[in-house]
């Protein structure tokens, strides 16, 4: 197992609190050197790669902020992803039954009526915290369905997913809320343990060796909106992307 995380120490933690074999890699995802450094390192162990987790995330910043030309939610959450997929899908094509999953959010829901706004990725034209953060979990899942298609002459598989909502650091941009006296709010929240399973599910589970370009939740396949399911914007977003990380592209 490979424990990916922003620093060397934060990465070793993570892999000490799992049995195994483990080997802890830095990746700052908007940082695309350390993306393409990670890569390398990975793809130097000569090993199949049977399951790509892509689970790092920020929401919500309460500020504009950019990295590598564009807002930052969408950097860090799709394009730093992109990237680092870019360079290891040799790797999971490798695998006996490679696995791609993608962790993105029922919080698609947020991203503007029409879809990504490709012309305004920069977030200049406008900028709402929690609709730059829908965006970017948009395009997750319209990423995960391309690579499903990209895929598709070979045994790898990749789908998306919602975890639930669970309190984690997730919510570390957001500004403290004034206690209204209503702290047990209506909405459903998951343990970390219960946050965890849709995506170990689809890791895991023998019967998902055949499927792909799908976006579950709760441990099951999950219609979403039509903004989800548009193979066009899906094709126009790996399009873009590769125009927006070109100079560090896997040759
Ligand atoms: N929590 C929810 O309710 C919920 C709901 C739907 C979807 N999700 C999705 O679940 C995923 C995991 O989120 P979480 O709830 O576990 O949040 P979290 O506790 O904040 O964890 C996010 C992880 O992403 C890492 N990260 C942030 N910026 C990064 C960067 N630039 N480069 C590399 N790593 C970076 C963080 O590292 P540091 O600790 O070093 O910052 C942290 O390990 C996200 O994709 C999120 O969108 C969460």
């Amino acid at each position: 197992m490979i424990g990916a995380a922003r620093t060397t120490e934060k990465a070793e933690e993570a892999c000490e609190s799992v049995s195994g074999n483990t080997t802890p890699i830095v990746v700052e995802l908007t940082d695309f050197e350390t993306i393409v450094a990670a890569a390398d390192t990975v793809r130097s162990m000569d090993a199949p790669l049977d399951r790509l987790i892509l689970n790092a995330g920020i929401m919500a910043l309460q500020q504009l902020e950019h990295a590598n030309g564009v807002e930052k939610q969408f950097a860090v959450n799709h394009l730093g992803h992109f990237l680092l997929t870019e360079h290891l899908i040799s790797t999971v094509r490798r695998a006996r039954q490679g696995r791609v999953v993608v962790v993105s959010s029922g919080a698609y829901r947020w991203a503007p009526p029409e879809g990504i706004q490709f012309d305004n990725l920069d977030g200049v034209q406008s900028y709402v915290p929690f609709t730059a953060y829908g965006q970017s979990k948009l395009a997750n899942a319209l990423f995960s369905r391309e690579l499903a298609r990209r895929l598709a002459d070979s045994q790898a598989t990749s789908n998306s997913l919602h975890p639930g909502v669970i309190p984690t650091n997730l919510s570390r941009h957001l500004p403290p809320r004034e206690d209204d006296g209503d702290s047990g709010s209506s909405m459903r929240l998951k343990t970390i343990p219960q946050g965890t399973a849709t995506q170990c599910y689809l890791a895991t589970a023998a019967e998902l060796a055949e499927v792909t370009g799908y976006y579950f939740a709760d441990c099951a396949v999950a219609y979403p909106d039509e903004r989800m399911q548009d193979d066009e914007a899906a094709a126009r977003l790996w399009a873009v992307s590769e125009e927006l990380t070109r100079d560090y592209r896997y040759a």
